[in-house]
Order: structure tokens, then sequence, then C-alpha cells
């Protein structure tokens, strides 16, 4: 019998039950300067990189236009469509995470362009996608597990030649009609509907519209060009996809035993932005794709050893997937450098971190060592708080951990001394006023007065107040 992957199903209730929801992943040490410095967007190089992309997408599709209806033009529209139904996968993750470029709307503009082009509802895999990152490839509660066990030969097949992309569309139908998919209703809030079903709604018309024109013009090329490129172009972005974590361990709470790092040429990296520095990815989404390769240099001692070339990744993916065809509990012999558990998720307190001391009620913390723009975690009894130093004389302390999940805010984009970026799902906070400025954060996060020392080398504040 097939395993249940289902959102709704006994192994949902599971997971829950043996403490894989939400869970605390394995992080490895990294020098918190360093991981300030790899966090930094820059607009300049997204936009580079996003030209050239939409360049080629355009540049072939004129060409395609040109050949039209030779035979020589299906060769061009293949690869159009892999450029258009494929690569846009790599956009659209990276755009969802808020981190290539430095100005917020740019990616949303971004998403949501190759949000259609990937025929994913916006919303919902805005969802769908933290839902991944919380619980990577953890059966019952994450809905982006692709190659689920056994995954035959034809179901690979099925997935390479774009079948998935009716299923999206078949969605995307019931959304616009205003019925909801009932795994998307376990994630998605309540008050995200309407949006759900106007995006839909919106997809639809384009794609209606684009009909149109093919009757108008008595051609297929319109919808070659716009709308089914998201089925018969999908075989790149599964081509990337399904390296990051086929035939690696389920149900675990360590990105080094689920998910590959593999080392790809610049072509492929350019495609895929630079995903195949997978594990680093997941270890530490807020920093941008074009900061991964030095990411890895960082924290690659801790990490499995990466998969030399694309070649060996299917060897190792293609393998394993036969071998849990036979026996769908096979898992993998990966072994992982031994990492001491005093250095673990020392993100934040490694280096110059705070000396905290406690008279009474009052927490004295020293902020030698903390610069401008940077955060420290400060942990007092079974409470934990994150300090900002925002002016050379201006500390914000606020509560540790995010009010959205399991991560600390200490260890997140501290971005233009104003705003507190999560290093677990990218949710963002005004650090000030602790107002929530970014999905999916939606409750205020606390706030606590602090004052400075006359010697200005340490702060203070009533352990107390809540
Ligand atoms: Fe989800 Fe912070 S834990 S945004």
């Amino acid at each position: 019998m097939p395993k249940d992957y289902s959102l709704v199903g006994e192994n949902a209730v599971r997971a829950v039950d043996e403490g894989l929801a939400d869970g605390a992943w394995f992080m490895p040490p990294i020098d918190p300067d360093r991981l300030t410095a790899l966090q930094r967007r820059s607009n300049g190089r997204a936009l580079a990189e996003l030209l050239l992309w939409l360049g080629a997408v355009v540049g072939l599709a004129i060409l395609a236009v040109g050949l039209w209806p030779s035979l020589w033009s299906v060769p061009v529209l293949v690869l159009y469509a892999g450029l258009y139904g494929g690569a846009a996968d790599a956009r659209w993750h990276e755009m969802g995470h808020n981190t290539a470029f430095r100005t917020p709307w740019l990616n949303d503009a971004v998403y949501y362009l190759s949000s259609f082009m990937m025929w994913r509802e916006p919303t919902l895999w805005r969802w769908s996608h933290d839902r991944h990152h919380t619980d990577t490839i953890v059966a019952g509660r994450d809905l982006e597990i692709a190659f689920k066990r056994p995954t035959t030969r034809s179901d690979l097949l099925k997935t390479f030649a774009g079948f998935g992309g009716f299923a999206l569309l078949k969605r995307i139908w019931l959304h616009a009609g205003g019925g909801r998919d009932p795994e998307a209703a376990e994630f998605i809030p309540e008050q995200e509907w309407a949006k759900v079903r106007r995006e839909a709604q919106l997809f639809v018309m384009i794609l209606v519209l684009v009909c149109a024109l093919c009757l108008a013009v008595r051609s297929a090329l319109p919808l070659l060009l716009v709308g089914l490129p998201s089925v018969y172009g999908l075989w790149m972005g599964v081509f990337f996809g399904v390296t990051q974590h086929a035939g690696l361990q389920e149900n675990v709470l360590d990105h080094r035993l689920n998910t590959r790092t593999i080392y790809m040429n610049p072509v492929f990296r350019f495609l895929y932005l630079n995903m195949n520095y997978h594990i680093e990815h997941h270890m530490f989404p807020t920093v941008p794709y074009y900061n991964l390769p030095a990411l890895h240099e960082e924290i690659k001692h801790y990490l499995p050893t990466p998969l030399p070339n694309t070649l060996a990744a299917y060897r190792e993916l293609l393998g394993a997937m036969g071998q849990q065809r036979v026996d769908e509990s096979f898992e993998l012999d990966r072994p992982v450098p031994a990492v001491p558990e005093a250095a673990r998720r020392q993100i934040s307190i490694a280096g110059n971190g705070p000396v905290v001391t406690v008279e009474g009620d009052r927490v004295h913390i020293s902020t030698v060592g903390l610069d401008v723009g940077r955060a420290r975690r400060v942990d007092v009894g079974d409470r934990s708080f994150a300090l900002f130093r925002l002016g050379p004389q201006d500390y914000v302390l606020t509560d540790g951990f995010c009010t959205h999940g399991q991560a600390h805010l200490a260890e997140g984009a501290v971005i233009d001394c104003a705003v507190v970026e999560c290093p677990k799902h990218n949710g963002r906070f005004d650090i000030r006023s602790g107002d929530p400025l970014r999905r999916p954060v939606n409750v205020p996060l606390a706030i606590h007065s602090v004052e400075v020392a006359r010697d200005h080398r340490s702060v203070s504040f009533a352990l107390a107040q809540r």
C-alpha cells in the first residue's frame, strides 16, 4: 500500500505526536559577523541576472514566432518553455523568500510573474513553502514532497513530462470557483482565502484570453507561448528540483540527512540560481542565492561531502529510489561530520556575545562588541531576548523568538537598522514597534524598555516585565 503523505491523514497526526512538526532543526555554528555580511541583498546583482533570463525567454519567443510553423520551431519552443516554465521555478522560489532584491516590491513583482509562469497560486504557495521549510520532507506535514515512496519509473516520467501542471490547473479552477482544496485548507489561514480566490480567477482569466486569441488567429502558437509552457517546460524545473531531496531521508530534523548540496557548472547554477547549495539554503534561508557559494565555504566542514556533479547526484537518487521501490524503509547511508553539542546553534552568542548579569530583577547586558545594525541573543533563565543596536547609543530589546514559530530573531537579518527578518520563513518585524511587516508573521513582537549605562558599555532592563 502506498505511503500516506496527505496533510489530513494518519501520518499528519503521527508527525505531531512524534515531535516532527515545527521541530528544532540542526544548525551549524557560524560567525555572526560573516552571517550578517552574507545576508545583504543587492538590487544590481539580482536585476542583471533577471534581465539575462528574461532576455533569453523573450529572444527565444521571437525566434519561435519567426520559425513557426516549420519543424525548426519545435526545438526552439522546447528550450523556450524550459526557460519559461522550468527556470522560472528558481526565480519563483528566491522571490518568494524575498531575498534576491534589496527592494521588497521588486521581489514581489517577479514572484507574481514567475508564479503565473509556473501555474502556482502566489498566496497558496507562499504558505505551502513556509510549511516546507518548517517541516521539510516530513510525511503528513510537507505538501512539497515531490517524490513519494515508492516512486515508480512511470511517476518519474510523468513528472518530467509536466503532468503535474494539469493538477495545478485543476486546483486553480477549483479555487477560482470558490472551492477549497482540503490539503491547502490545512495550512492557509482563513483570512487569506479571498486573496487565493482572486488570484485563481486572474490566472483563469489570462488563460481564457490566450485561448480566445488562439481562436482569433486560428493558431495554437499563443498558447504555446503563454500558458502551456507551464506544462511542457516543466522538464527543466524537474531536472534541477529532483536533486534537492529525492531518495534522501524522511522524518528527520537535520537538513544534512534530507537535502543535497551538489557542485554544478556555471550554466546550471545560473538557471537554478545556486539552489544546488540546497542544504545551505534550508539552514539559512535569509541568505540570497548569490551568496550561497560563500556560505557553503563557511559551513562546509559541518556538512556531508557535496556530490561532485549533477550526474553523480542522479546516480545517487535513482539508486536510492530503486532500492526504496523494493524496500520502502531503505535509507542512504550518509555520514555527517560530528558537531559538538556545545557548538550547535551558536550563531549569535559566538565571538563577542553579551555578558549577562542579574541583580535582583534587573538584568545587565554588556554591549561590548555589538556593532550598529547587529543583534545579540540574550538568554536569562527560561526566557530569551534579542538585543538590537540601531545606533551608537540606540538599543532595542525584544522577545527573542519569532511570534510565528521556532526561530530566534537574533539569528535573522537586520535591515537598515529598522527591520528584522526572521531566519525561518523571512517574516519581518519593525524593530522599534514590534509590528509585523511581512507575512507569515501577524502577531506583534514584545518590546522591552532598556536603559543605557552611563559608560555606554551595557544596557539593563527589568526582568519582571512581560
Ligand atoms: Fe516563521 Fe518567524 S518562524 S516567520
